[in-house]
This record gives C-alpha cells, sequence and structure tokens, in this order.
C-alpha cells in the first residue's frame, strides 16, 4: 500500500471510494471534486494502481479562549469495502499527523462515525454539535420581544456584517470555527432559503437566521444568533410564525445562551447529537495560540507535565507550563509531574474534561495538587461546541 497526496485526475476514483462509504449521490456535484475544492489538502492510499483509501483535511481557525487556533479538519476517511480490515485508514491518520503539524494545524478536530479507530492515534471526545427538533408552537410561549424587531432579507452587501455578527458570538464559546477561511465563502450563505438579518444601526447587524426549507413539513434552522436578548427574542418569534403550515423546526444549538436560558424547553426533549473529538497535534504552538482568560487572575506558578504519545513524537516528553503576567507558555524541560497521555490533551486543551475525569479514565497520572492548575487554567469541565459539520 502506497500512501501519497491524491492527482487532479483522480477525482472520480476518490469520489466512488466516498460513494461507496456515505452513501453519496451517484453523480458528484462539481463542488465536490476534491481537486475544486478550496482550503482542503488530503492523502489517498493506492493498493493494486487503484485508490483504496482517502482522508481529507480542511483548514479551519478554532476559538479557545477567545483565540482562534489552526485546526485541521479531518473528512472524507473512507475505505473501499475490499480493503477495509487491514489498516489503510489508520495508515492514513498516522501519514497525516506529520503534515498537520508542519503547516501549523496544532490542533486536529473530527465528526467520527468509528471513535475507536481515531482514538487509536490521539483523539478524544470533547465537544457537542446539537440540533433541537421542535414544533413552531413551542416558540409561542416564549416571552415576546418589547418591541417588534424589524427583519430583512440579507443582501451581499450585509454579509461583512452577518459575519461580524457571527464572530462576536463565536468568540465566547470555546470550539466554535470562526468562518473566515477559504473554506468557506461568505457568498454561499445566500444560496440558503432563509437568510434573515436584524439590522443594527450603520450597516451593522444585530442578529440574523440561516436555514433551508425542503419539501415537506420541515424548516430547518442552521444558524440563530443575536447579539442581545430582544433580537433573540424576536427572532423566535419570527420561527413561531411557521406554525400551521411547518410542523418540525430542526433548529442548530449555535448559541447554548439561548437554548439553556431563554427557550422554555418541553419536560422530554428531542436533541440529536454528533460529538466531535479533538487532537492536539503540536502542544506549545496550540498553547501560544490559545487564549487564557483566567490566566490573568492567577499567580505566577508552573506544571510540569510528561506527554506520552507515540503517534506524534515531536510533541512527547517533559513540558513546562508557565502562567507568568496573563500568559502561559510551553517550554521544554521540567520533572514531568503530571503525566497526560495523547488522548488527554484535546479534553484538556478544550476544557470538556478535568482532571479527575482523565484520571479516572486513566489518561492522567501525577501529582493531583498540580494537576488542578490544569483545569484552573481552561476552567473545565466545560462543553465546547461547534456548529459546523464537515
Ligand atoms: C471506518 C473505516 C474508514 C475503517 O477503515 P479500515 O481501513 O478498515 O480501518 P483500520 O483497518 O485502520 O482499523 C483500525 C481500527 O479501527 C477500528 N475500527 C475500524 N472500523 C471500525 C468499525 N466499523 N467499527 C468500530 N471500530 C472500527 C478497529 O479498532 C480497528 O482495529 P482492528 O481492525 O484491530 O479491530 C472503513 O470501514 C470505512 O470506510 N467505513 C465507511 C465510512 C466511515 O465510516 N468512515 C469514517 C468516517 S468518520
Amino acid at each position: 500500500m502506497i500512501v501519497r497526496p491524491p492527482r487532479d485526475a483522480e477525482d472520480e476514483q476518490i469520489y466512488e471510494v466516498n460513494r461507496l462509504a456515505f452513501g453519496m449521490a451517484r453523480d458528484p456535484r462539481p463542488e465536490h471534486l476534491w481537486s475544486n475544492q478550496k482550503g482542503k489538502y488530503g492523502l489517498v492510499a493506492e493498493l493494486d494502481g487503484r485508490i483504496a483509501a482517502t482522508l481529507k483535511v480542511v483548514d479551519y481557525q478554532q476559538f479557545f479562549g477567545g483565540s482562534t487556533v489552526p485546526m485541521g479538519g479531518v473528512a472524507n476517511v473512507a475505505v473501499a469495502p475490499a480493503a477495509r480490515g487491514h489498516g489503510a485508514a489508520t495508515a492514513l491518520l498516522d501519514a497525516i499527523l506529520p503534515e498537520m503539524m508542519d503547516r501549523g494545524q496544532c490542533v486536529s478536530a473530527l465528526y467520527p462515525s468509528v471513535p475507536p479507530l481515531y482514538r487509536g492515534r490521539g483523539w478524544e471526545q470533547t465537544g457537542n454539535y446539537e440540533h433541537a427538533l421542535l414544533r413552531p408552537e413551542q416558540f409561542a410561549s416564549l416571552v415576546k420581544p418589547g418591541e417588534r424587531v424589524a427583519m430583512r432579507r440579507a443582501t451581499e452587501a450585509d454579509l461583512p456584517a452577518l459575519h461580524d455578527c457571527y464572530v462576536r458570538f463565536a468568540r465566547t464559546v470555546d470550539g466554535m470555527l470562526d468562518r473566515s477561511t477559504p473554506a468557506f465563502e461568505l457568498k454561499k450563505v445566500l444560496e440558503q432559503d432563509i437568510v434573515e438579518v436584524v439590522p443594527g444601526p450603520d450597516g451593522t447587524v444585530r442578529g440574523y437566521l440561516t436555514g433551508r426549507r425542503p419539501e415537506g413539513d420541515n424548516l430547518m434552522i442552521d444558524d440563530l444568533i443575536a447579539d442581545d436578548r430582544e433580537t433573540a427574542l424576536g427572532l423566535f418569534a419570527n420561527l413561531g410564525r411557521w406554525a400551521g403550515v411547518v410542523h418540525q423546526i430542526s433548529l442548530r444549538i449555535t448559541d447554548p445562551g439561548w437554548w439553556q436560558l431563554l427557550v422554555v424547553l418541553p419536560v422530554f426533549q428531542d436533541v440529536r447529537n454528533h460529538p466531535w473529538m479533538l487532537r492536539v497535534v503540536d502542544l506549545p504552538a496550540a498553547v501560544a495560540a490559545r487564549g487564557w482568560p483566567a490566566a490573568a487572575h492567577l499567580t505566577p506558578t508552573s506544571v510540569d507535565m510528561e506527554v506520552i504519545d507515540e503517534h506524534a513524537p515531536w510533541q512527547a516528553g517533559r513540558h513546562r507550563l508557565t502562567v507568568d503576567g496573563g500568559k502561559v507558555i510551553c517550554a521544554p524541560g521540567g520533572d514531568g509531574t503530571v503525566r497526560l497521555h495523547a488522548r488527554a490533551l484535546g479534553p484538556w486543551f478544550a476544557g470538556s474534561a478535568d482532571t479527575a475525569m482523565l484520571r479516572r479514565t486513566g489518561l492522567l497520572e501525577g501529582d493531583a495538587v498540580a494537576a488542578r492548575v490544569l483545569d484552573l487554567l481552561t476552567g473545565a469541565p466545560r462543553l465546547p461546541r461547534m456548529a459546523d459539520s464537515f
């Protein structure tokens, strides 16, 4: 088996492996062909002169602590049926790790359908991607905004302001993408059935809805983003006005604020989740890129970490994490007081697991008092979210 980058002429073979794996349409849309995709690169495994397996990485920036961290989003992991069970997918994961490291993608996220495959190479479950299935009438029981909230269909001129509105929200929730890398084309949003903005002063956007209205009784809302309570209530009131025709609204939970604190929840909620996994690819670079809001409130301290990571050996070994003057730096050295296995790094970095959880699951050992500093830094345990799947 040869693992190598794909060639343009192999577009159709690559699509065929993915079509069989994921049940995609028989005829590819042009944008589904790899050579037409921006901000992406990949690897294939060749067996007997044919493409037997594929893996793609999409260039993203993910918010942690209010700053963006370069993230490689792993997608299209697919193996031709006859080639399965011989380590092809694992070989692609092994080969992509140094590639992501070289490209400065210091963390990597993916949506697993087969978690054991990725756990074996250091990814671990970290965050949620959720949809709630609701009836439009459920919005009718919400408090109405004090004044009617004016909305209009977005035009191309609104797109930068719409994106600013998204980023103002996204930087406050760990795990959200900044949607500014080449994989995102702002204009694409105008292809949606629903792209309604709440205009603010001076060409700004205070909130917006995006979504799709497929044939039938359903409405699918992707983004419901609002700067403030009144705007959110206005957007919810607008969703309530679909009552009568639409039987179900599938609402992506972008903002945990409105989901937890504004929406009146029925006793049993139908929420669908596709959890995502995270892996740290380059620990010192990831620490340098992330924001550490808690560090400003900590007295100078340090934690000595020993990382056990046979699949990313460049970050294995001893690191000293120093907290001083609101900054956090990860440099080689120290006594290895707290030992973290590769799979601990993603949940620790994102704050989704505290060190007690990591210890109970065999992913962390060593000094418990020193380890507490690792929790204080990230605010663990807390739930990271993403609102884009790939
Ligand atoms: C999942 C898939 C990519 C695995 O490819 P593969 O080359 O057979 O995987 P590997 O041989 O490298 O498997 C390594 C380990 O992953 C785990 N694994 C692989 N497939 C699995 C499955 N379907 N369910 C649970 N674990 C699985 C096993 O632990 C396996 O080790 P083992 O063979 O010693 O038990 C392949 O079956 C496929 O293309 N499936 C359809 C598409 C898909 O689900 N892709 C993943 C998208 S996230």
